[in-house]
């Protein structure tokens, strides 16, 4: 079915236009032309109903967290500590305590690979992560088994970008204690079989860690149905603000961790001697928070909510099909990443020019989009590539900004030619 932007209008549950309004940023030019934002997966806008929890947040309750008996204390701690209830609904997880607010997903992944993964690694034990992760989902890692003389391996993706259960399979072994996977590729958009992927890491008694910076933005997720035991994701690319991110972790496994960071409310009780230490979450969270950002995380929770993620879901997944369709007409256009089951982004190449040109020519018509290596060297070096252009989609996207990024292509085919 060949499909035109004004079928936008056919999909049900989700008024883009209203959406659209909520966001201030979106109706600015950019060199003249009407703004066409379609870098979400590397940071989202924000709705302004974010924006004023924010400066609600400093306005009316400011004051620190966890540590006064007035009143200003009181309500800026009952509305941080609301935050835990609101994203453990949002992921299915039993309960707020099960909820480490971290400084995103980057901290909350080197939590789990510092507080689990060091004090039980021995030399010879396997971490398995996939080709296609960012290296948020690396570096960790490395460092972990640089100290431990564990080994970091990855199994590699189909050409299209699938999934490949075999090659996973294979890659498993005795010595697997660890398996980090993304929930989607930030690049190839690939929806990983968590729940698949998590029976066969426990059945090898391996920890099951799931990456879910693509995931969370884009669609309905059930920490429990996934079988997952950790859970990280970044506040600012669900349309929440900078600075704040979230480690779900099932309740059993915090329990058992050494703290990260010491300092300031993490604590149980302090002497010169020694220190004992507070209860999960509070453990995890030294010092003085992102109180602000984290309640205006709250906020950008209750927007997608309310919105529906499986409607957000349909209206990307829409959205997707267009662009797939929409881009593969541009001459000497190559999509990066086809997977039958994929989210969120379209990445490419073009026979004419380099990402970086792509992306600087098609600024001037307004079109923002992200070029380079998107923090996952190893997956380009997989593909022979250095980099990819990458069109990402969000709540607020519609057709019509695929149809001026092909139109803007077009062009660049022009210059090149
Ligand atoms: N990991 C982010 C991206 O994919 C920054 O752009």
């Amino acid at each position: 079915m060949v499909m035109n932007a004004a079928d936008n209008s056919r999909i049900k549950g989700l008024d883009v236009e209203k959406i659209r309004a909520d966001f201030p940023i979106l109706s600015r030019e950019v060199h003249g032309k009407p703004l066409v934002y379609l870098d979400s997966a590397a940071s989202a806008q924000k709705p302004k109903q974010v924006m004023d929890a924010l400066v609600s947040a400093y306005c009316d309750t400011y004051s620190n967290v966890h540590r006064g008996l007035h009143f200003l204390s009181e309500a800026s701690t009952d509305a941080y500590e609301a935050v835990r209830g609101k994203v453990a609904a949002f992921l299915g997880a039993k309960s707020g305590d099960e909820i480490v607010l971290t400084a995103g997903a980057t901290m909350s992944l080197n939590l789990i690979a510092q507080c689990w993964a060091l004090p039980r690694l021995q030399a010879g034990d396997e971490i398995l992560i996939s080709i296609a992760e960012h290296h948020a989902n690396i570096v960790p890692w490395q460092m972990v088994a640089e100290k431990t003389g564990a080994v970091l391996r990855a199994f590699p993706v189909d050409e299209d970008g699938s999934f490949n259960m075999t090659a996973f399979g294979e890659m498993m072994s005795s010595r697997t204690r660890i398996v980090s996977v993304p929930h989607v590729s930030n690049v190839l958009g690939t929806v990983f079989p968590i729940a698949e992927i998590a029976k066969i890491a426990h059945d090898a008694n391996a920890l099951m860690v799931v990456d879910g910076c693509q995931g969370a933005v884009h669609m309905p997720v059930d920490v429990q149905a996934l079988g997952a035991d950790f859970y990280v994701f970044s506040a600012h690319k669900l349309y929440g603000p900078n600075g704040v991110g979230i480690l779900w972790g099932k309740a059993e496994i915090l329990a058992e961790l050494p703290p990260f960071l010491g300092g300031g409310d993490m604590i149980d009780r302090v002497t010169i001697e020694k220190s004992t230490y507070a209860l999960p979450p509070q453990r995890f969270e030294a010092g003085t928070p992102a109180i602000a950002e984290t309640i205006a995380l709250g906020a950008a929770v209750d927007y997608v909510q309310a919105i529906g993620m499986e409607a957000i879901h349909q209206h990307e997944q829409d959205i997707l099909a267009y662009a797939h369709q929409r881009l593969s007409a541009v001459d000497g256009l190559r999509l990066v990443g086809t997977a039958a089951n994929k989210s969120g982004v379209v990445s490419f190449t073009m026979a004419c020019a380099h990402p970086h040109d792509i992306s600087t020519i098609i600024d001037n018509d307004g079109v923002a989009i992200r070029a380079g290596h998107h923090c996952a060297q190893p997956l380009m070096d997989f593909y022979d590539i250095p980099s990819t252009a990458r069109a990402s989609v969000g709540v607020y996207t519609t057709r019509e900004e695929f149809d001026r990024l092909a139109i803007a292509l077009e062009k660049v085919n022009r210059i090149f030619a």
